[in-house]
């Protein structure tokens, strides 16, 4: 006997997967899922189904590849789309070199006169943006200055930080970065960002990265645009590890968005009536070709090297609930590789609001020496850090190794505080970037950018070493346990509070005044 199954009552099925829907401050849709191999056809149809070449694509469109790996890298790491598009990338007018960019540099080696290292940790204001009242036009490419950086994309090792100041959209022009990938933190004014995959807006508070080779324009829809780069050599940005966190929290994969297939196409038969110039920086170099045709051409695409951006907000940070502090990593978005295993090129890291609510815990930051070096911007909000001075715009460098931390009074309040479950940051948003290699400092950053703030000689004088005011309790200590105890002239040597204030100041460099008259000013 055959049972039967009774039809369910109602039901519905998906038409196709999950998109975004556009807001009044983004019009566009994304994919989402980072790491996902994607398919998207702005007409139906047109993505060819078991073969990437067939002999002749829908609507005679053009099949091509872009490769981010080698064509045998293990499979888990291989990235690559096929577009297929109105005309190949290579329909184009020979190259010509451009002037120098006078504020991009790529080489960040010792031996680069255009770059300088220095132990000394600095800080810059809100770079200025380019004064539109004198009518200087500058796009996101022509706003370009680079911070500093480490190695050289030449060997495909390294990594750079820039700021972008912009006031004007790029006008038929397109820019393709081969040294690396740029990880693009808007910190004022929208971008919007035209790609061969689709369009991308991104506003203060999103992250956007476009990849090595991949061809963008950006236009301003506030009228200006400041905001950071973190420019990766021969590495591509991945999620942590979670370890014992587990599958959930962090910056998680679906909430990275990517945009769908959207194409141009110039109506006229005649090659010359669209003029665009692609600008391709190689090497820190920039070299530039024309072509009559729009580059953003491409009518369906699939694969797994796409640019994403990612709504910070969306970070679900993760903390102690006890005691005790983790290390930043917790905040950590994204990381590249370096060529040393388990040694990242970079980490990037969020500051979103969250809630501290530790016991008997120096909340603050610990004092610490990285061997990382640390930059650190801000999006929006107020940095509450005693020692640095850092607003949206700005940043701070901290270079490998050196120490910092809290002022005094700061440390003094932390360590007498009443502490009760309080929420940090809200409304503010800061990231950092934690750079493996010794980061050398352009001279845009040193010399022209207008921002960079003087050092506070005296910052660190007035730490009162609280030790020093239980020498009597440490004495009977020592001898209690049987230990000698503290003598002038002995193992160790009691010290007055003043002597030490006083020592603490010779010979150190401090803002170029040094005791001992033989250093050089810093940085
Ligand atoms: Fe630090």
């Amino acid at each position: 006997m055959i049972a039967t199954i009774a039809p369910p009552l109602a039901g519905a099925s998906a038409r196709g997967s999950f998109t975004t829907e556009p807001t009044p401050a983004d019009p566009y849709r994304y994919q989402i899922g980072f790491g996902n191999r994607f398919a998207t056809e702005a007409i139906p149809g047109v993505l060819p189904q078991a073969c990437n070449t067939p002999q002749r694509c829908k609507y005679d469109l053009v099949s091509e590849q872009l490769n981010g790996t080698p064509f045998i890298s293990p499979r888990a790491t291989l990235l690559h789309a096929w577009f297929y598009r109105i005309r190949p990338s290579v329909a184009h007018k020979p190259f010509r070199r451009l002037p120098k960019h006078p504020d991009l540099e790529a080489n960040f080696s010792p031996l680069n006169p255009d770059v300088t290292f220095t132990p000394q940790d600095l800080g810059w204001d809100k770079f200025p943006l380019p004064d539109s009242a004198d009518g200087d036009e500058v796009d996101f490419v022509d706003g370009l200055k680079t911070i500093g950086g480490h190695g050289d994309p030449t060997v495909k090792e390294g990594i750079a930080v820039h700021v972008y100041l912009a006031n004007a959209p790029m006008r038929k022009r397109a820019f393709c970065n081969n040294d690396g990938d740029m990880l693009i933190i808007p910190q004022e004014g929208r971008l919007d960002i035209q790609t061969e995959f689709g369009h991308l807006m991104a506003r203060p508070g999103e992250l956007v990265v476009v990849q090595a080779g991949m061809k963008f324009t950006v236009t301003l829809p506030d009228g200006i645009g400041r905001g950071y780069i973190q420019e990766i050599y021969g590495s591509h940005y991945e999620l942590p590890e979670l370890g014992p966190i587990g599958s959930n929290g962090m910056a998680q994969p679906r909430d990275f968005e990517i945009p769908v297939a959207s194409f141009d196409v110039d109506l006229s038969p005649s090659h010359s009536d669209s003029p665009w110039e692609v600008v391709v920086k190689l090497a820190g170099q920039l070299f530039a070709h024309e072509q009559g045709h729009t580059p953003y051409d491409v009518v369906a695409w699939h694969g797994n090297y796409a640019p994403y951006k990612y709504a910070m907000e969306k970070f679900v940070a993760s903390a102690v609930v006890d005691r005790d502090q983790s290390d930043p990593s917790i905040y950590c978005v994204l990381t590249a590789r370096s060529k040393i295993p388990g040694v990242a090129l970079s980490d990037f890291l969020v500051f979103t609001p969250r809630w501290s609510v530790t016991r008997n815990t120096f909340r603050p930051p610990y004092y610490h020496r990285n061997v990382a070096t640390e930059l650190m911007g801000m999006m929006y909000g107020t940095w509450h850090g005693s020692a640095t001075k850092l607003e949206p715009g700005g940043l701070t460098y901290e270079p490998s190794y050196m120490p910092h931390g809290e002022s005094y009074e700061r440390w003094k309040e932390a360590t007498e505080a009443d502490l009760q479950p309080e929420r940090l940051g809200e409304g503010t948003m800061a990231f950092m970037m934690h750079i493996s290699g010794h980061v050398s400092l352009t001279k845009y950053a040193l010399e022209r950018s207008g921002a960079l703030q003087p050092i506070q000689p005296d910052m660190w004088q007035n730490w009162k070493a609280g030790f020093l005011d239980h020498i009597d309790e440490v004495q009977h200590d020592l001898a209690a346990a049987g230990l000698p105890t503290l003598e002038r002239g002995g193992g160790a040597a009691i010290i007055p509070h003043k002597a030490i204030s006083k020592s603490s100041q010779n010979g150190v460099a401090t803002n170029g005044n040094t005791t001992n008259g033989h250093s050089e000013d810093l940085p």
